[in-house]
């Protein structure tokens, strides 16, 4: 298996460009299996979990091409440099999602809304517990029943049917679900009547499927609210929508030249999407300042403790969680994380204590200590965000450190290794580690 040694210390300069969002990529995806026309999509970034999701869809018949660094040809797609992808399920052959590739990435579950929406049908795997939580789907199950699907769990397997289709419903979600709100969303598209989604998720990759869904002939309002009113029409048809800015990435990138005392350009991203990290690394002291094209974060005096508590969006996003530790392991004073969204999510803990890291879990929250320098160490993480946040730390610690189990990094950050390298990290990847 794969490892990405790091010889530390190394104040980071230069530009990066950032990729389209995974968790906005994967739910425009499914959204294909919505109509029997192409969907295309640029700006699609090339990682381990955007080819998991291929495989499903073209397990249940949809057609996949691509095509490689095209620019956007219309107004929408400006910035967008990445991939074009175009997906066309003109016929559905199977309703089945199974156990082996759900196993491997939640987001396999997106598939049941829209299948169910189309076919009247599916079968999809339970995703399961995974290593940051319980992380159940039963707010998606309660609110495709409000549409009037019937659902059966059996055999690890949620069979849900709809015979005569769906109906739309007003739904409140008793907690924020990013998934969930997604799910609902494509169901809805195509249900019979007006469907009300209340205390929906806000995260910009909602905006991002809405806005997918409307240019595929959707009817849906509220975008960026916490309610989304959906008018189901009778069938969708051809869109193309661009992914939007991987706002994880961007922070993730932040810190890394926040962490090294660098000065790196972010392009090809945009500031709203993460004005709530911002504005917390300007307060520990780090200059923050958008561009035309996306933001330059410089830190090149020490910084300062700041506590953080993680929400849904708008709030300190989750994704963001492991990454600010390793940036407050660095700073002067304390800082308090507190994780309010999953349970078990301070698993890159441990891991960072062997940099020398001082932190300590009360229950959901953290307490960091600052260290005037962390030292690198071999690692391994459990999670993609926990990973990075070891990259993160070996870049910032002095002398070597290996990072294990690389594959979590390749389902989230496009090369990783050649964008931080060419801002000066002394950063490889080595085979067999
Ligand atoms: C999405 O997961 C993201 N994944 C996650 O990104 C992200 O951490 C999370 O939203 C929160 O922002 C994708 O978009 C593919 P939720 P999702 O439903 O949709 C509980 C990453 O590193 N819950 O908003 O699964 C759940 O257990 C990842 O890129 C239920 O209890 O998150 C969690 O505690 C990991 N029952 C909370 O709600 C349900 O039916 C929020 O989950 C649904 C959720």
């Amino acid at each position: 298996m794969d490892a990405i040694r790091i010889q530390g210390g190394v104040p980071l300069h230069g530009d990066i460009v950032i990729g389209g969002a995974k968790n906005a990529a994967l739910p425009l995806m499914a959204a294909s299996l919505l109509t029997a026309e192409p969907l295309t999509l640029p700006n699609m970034p090339e990682l381990a979990d955007i080819a998991t999701m291929s495989n499903l869809l073209r397990q249940l018949g949809v057609r996949i091409d691509q095509s490689a660094f095209a620019f956007g040809s219309d107004a929408s797609d400006a910035g967008a440099t990445g991939r074009v992808m175009t997906l066309t399920a003109e016929k559905i052959t199977s309703v089945t999602a199974p156990y082996d590739l759900v196993r491997r990435m939640r987001a396999s579950f997106f598939v049941l809304g829209p299948l169910l929406a189309r076919q009247g049908e599916a079968i999809v795997s339970l995703p399961g517990g995974c290593a940051i939580g319980a992380r159940g789907v039963e707010m998606h199950l309660k609110a495709l029943e409000a549409l009037g699907a019937k659902i059966e769990v059996t055999g690890g397997y949620v069979h849900a049917t709809a015979p005569k289709g769906l109906t739309g419903a007003h739904i409140t979600f008793p907690k924020v679900t990013v998934g969930g709100t997604e799910n609902l969303l494509m169901a809805a598209a195509l249900a019979k009547g007006d469907t009300v989604l209340e205390n929906a998720a806000r995260e910009p990759e909602i905006g991002n499927l809405a806005e997918c869904l409307i240019a595929m002939g959707a009817k849906i309002s509220g975008m960026g609210s916490g309610t989304l009113r959906i008018t189901g029409v009778p069938r969708l048809h051809a869109g193309r929508c661009a992914v939007i800015p991987d706002r994880i990435e961007t922070g993730t990138y932040a810190i890394a030249s926040a962490i090294t005392r660098g000065r790196i350009t972010l392009r090809g991203t945009r500031f709203d999407l993460l004005e709530g990290v911002f504005s917390v690394l300007r307060q520990t002291g780090v200059t923050v300042e958008p561009t035309e094209d996306g933001v330059l974060i410089a830190a090149e005096n020490g910084l300062v403790g700041v506590d953080v508590v993680t929400e849904p969006f708008p709030g300190f996003p989750t994704d963001m969680q492991a990454q600010w530790m390793a940036l407050m392991s660095t700073a002067n004073g304390a800082s308090m994380i507190t994780e309010t969204i999953f349970e078990n999510r301070f698993m890159h803990v441990p891991e960072l204590r062997r940099f020398g890291a001082d932190v300590n879990v009360h229950g959901a929250s953290a307490i960091v200590r600052g260290k005037k320098k962390l030292t690198g160490a071999p690692v391994m993480a459990t999670d993609l965000r926990a990973s990075v946040s070891l990259v993160l730390a070996g870049l910032a610690a002095e002398g070597e450190t290996t990072v294990n189990r690389v594959y979590h990094l390749d389902r989230g950050y496009e090369r990783l290794e050649e964008k931080l390298g060419a801002c000066g990290a002394i950063i490889e990847r080595v085979s067999g580690g």
